[in-house]
């Protein structure tokens, strides 16, 4: 049983999906023991955003912020034959774990983990004309969360997914005026979003093992506009 109802609901659901991952589970052990935060998307939602790929049939994705590869396996996993991940990361120490998870989830072949501050690194790729990607999902840290959205925009495409993760924590967002820079940093970033005439976006509210958060989906419509 977990804490919260959103927690027992969420281990039920798992649950209906049969025995747990080996691969995944091992990649949250190994990520508990190097000593990475324990922030990486639910299983759940692990779950959601390997659906969200699939059904937009992504075949080259950029994932900003890889922590354990957690999420990067999940959203590898939705590619096609020849599909590519790239996921930027800052710490060499979750990248070094995340390679080694990616490694035992046999996806090596598809994805690269890029260790850098991300803004360098996508800027590093927009100038090398990278892209475009199909499908964008951001979750490093929030401060810049409208900065990597610009970045998504640029090395995508009409059509692109752009994912963010943790606009709603805990509420927070809702409560006007913060002293945390992350919840001011995602409140900006979720201003930016519903007002930018490139994108259509809805903001999903999310319940379940991590409590209270959500995500923003934004599809690029017309990237000059
Ligand atoms: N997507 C992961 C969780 C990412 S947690 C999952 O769901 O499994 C956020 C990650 O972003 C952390 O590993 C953190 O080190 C990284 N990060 C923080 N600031 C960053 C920056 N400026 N550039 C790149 N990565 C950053
Ligand atoms: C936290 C959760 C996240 O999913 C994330 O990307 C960053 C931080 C948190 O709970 O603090
Ligand atoms: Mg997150």
């Amino acid at each position: 049983m977990g804490d919260t109802p959103y927690a027992d609901v969420d281990d039920y659901l798992e649950g209906l999906f049969g025995a747990p991952d080996r691969v995944l589970t091992a990649a949250l052990e190994r990520s508990d023991e190097a000593g990475l935060p324990p922030i990486s998307v639910s299983p759940a939602l692990g779950r959601y955003l390997h659906v969200l790929a699939l059904a937009h049939g992504a075949r080259s994705i950029l994932e900003i912020g890889t922590l354990g590869g957690y999420s990067t396996i999940w959203l590898a996993r939705a590619l096609p034959e020849g599909g590519r991940l790239l996921s930027l990361e800052y710490e060499p120490r979750h990248a070094e774990v995340a390679r080694r998870n990616v490694a035992d989830a046999g996806l090596t072949d598809r994805v690269e983990i890029r260790v850098g501050r991300a803004t360098d690194s996508l800027d590093e790729l927009t100038r090398a004309g990278a892209g475009p990607f199909d499908m964008v999902f951001i979750d490093a840290d929030k401060p810049p969360y409208t900065e990597y959205f610009e970045f998504a925009v640029r090395l995508g495409r009409p059509g692109t997914l752009i994912v963010a993760d943790n606009v709603i924590r805990d509420g927070k967002v809702a409560r006007g005026p913060s002293d945390d820079a992350a919840v001011t940093g995602v409140q900006r970033f979720n201003a930016a979003l519903a007002r930018d005439p490139r994108v259509a976006a809805a903001f999903v509210q999310q319940v379940g093992a991590k409590g209270h958060d959500g995500m923003a989906l934004a599809v690029i419509v017309d990237p000059r506009r």
